[in-house]
């Protein structure tokens, strides 16, 4: 019933839902629709009650993130089994878990915080309320050839770039291989894994985490990173930010054979002096492009040029983070 009248107040947001049609619908007094009315307030949404007329939603984009305001900015798209979680220990491991059990390619998930949001290199990604963590399955049949699987990370940072850009109207940059950064501090970091075996298959887990809410960056890391209320003013809807990096991950993955190539015009990477540190060797160089593989092509001081591969080595911007 409670999704039933979300989708009810959204399709009627310029009118008014009346209370004895949904009690008439679901056959319940006029006390159990005034209860999901209550809850629904209780999430954020902002719902009129006016006698003689009925319930109407006020003000969308105060609602808190919800399946049914997402599901809404999606028509016909691949994200056909959408799970949309208040709290999660990782927005990847419940996807994986989900795998291992029965999820197939299409299935997405998003959270509005994470008890163990993890980061690359087997860091933790601080995942406090404020922000979006976001994480997408990927079970392409043929399978990607392998090498290509870095490039699925590429594609997923383009995601985030596209959708910010879309929504809060904010430039980023996207620093190789996939951190989307604002005046050289984060705004998103992404995390995409290989997992499968023979039972399930192969199949790759990606996730984003966007920092929205200035809330969401403990103090210590505030020098590194950035939200979008810090650059914008403004708290962004959530609802929004999350369908349209959906929307975006799917035209990304539908055309992950053009993926490099527009990505090498955005990396900021590429074109700066960058230092490569790698478990056997440590070198500088400069960037001068992107592989077809999605690995960073570095120039190195005595002239010979190396292809880098994400899953190797950390690459850091001689002058700043970037
Ligand atoms: C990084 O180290 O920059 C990558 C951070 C990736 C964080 C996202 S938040 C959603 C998804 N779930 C996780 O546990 N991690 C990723």
């Amino acid at each position: 019933m409670k999704e039933y009248i979300q989708r009810a107040l959204l399709e009627h947001s310029d009118g008014y839902v009346t209370g004895s049609a949904l009690c008439k619908k679901f056959g319940v007094t006029r006390a159990a629709v005034w209860k999901v009315m209550e809850e629904l307030r209780a999430e954020g949404w902002q719902i009129e009650a006016v006698s003689g007329k009925g319930y109407r939603l006020k003000n969308e984009t105060a609602a808190a993130l919800s399946k049914v305001l997402i599901e809404a900015r999606l028509e016909h798209s691949m994200w056909n089994r959408l799970v949309v979680l208040d709290k999660v220990d990782s927005t990847n491991t419940y996807l994986k878990r989900l795998a291992e059990e029965e999820a197939e390619e299409g299935t997405a998930v998003v959270a509005l915080r994470q008890t163990q949001g993890r980061g690359r290199r087997g860091r933790n990604w601080a995942s406090n309320p404020g922000g979006i963590y976001l994480s997408f399955l990927f079970q392409p049949q043929p399978a990607i050839p392998l090498e290509q699987v870095p490039v699925m990370s590429l594609a997923v940072a383009m995601a985030a770039y596209k959708a910010i850009l879309q929504v809060a109207n904010v430039q980023t940059g996207i620093k190789w291989p996939n951190d989307v950064i604002y005046k050289g501090r984060k705004l998103c970091g992404i995390l995409s894994e290989l997992c499968g075996g023979v039972d399930t298959g192969i199949y790759c887990v990606a996730g984003i985490g966007v920092n929205v809410e200035k809330s969401v960056i403990p103090e210590e890391l505030q020098e590194h990173a950035v939200s979008l209320e810090e650059i914008t003013g403004s708290v962004l809807d959530k609802n929004e930010l999350s369908a349209q990096i959906l929307k975006e991950m799917e035209w990304e993955y539908r055309n992950l054979d053009t993926c490099v190539q527009r990505y090498a015009e955005i990396c900021v990477t590429v074109g700066k002096e960058v230092s490569v540190i790698g478990a056997a060797e440590e070198f500088k160089g400069t960037a001068i492009g992107v592989a077809g593989s999605g690995g960073l092509i570095v120039r190195k001081e005595d002239g010979t040029e190396t292809v880098v591969s994400s899953g190797e080595v950390s690459v850091r911007g001689i002058y700043g983070y970037v």
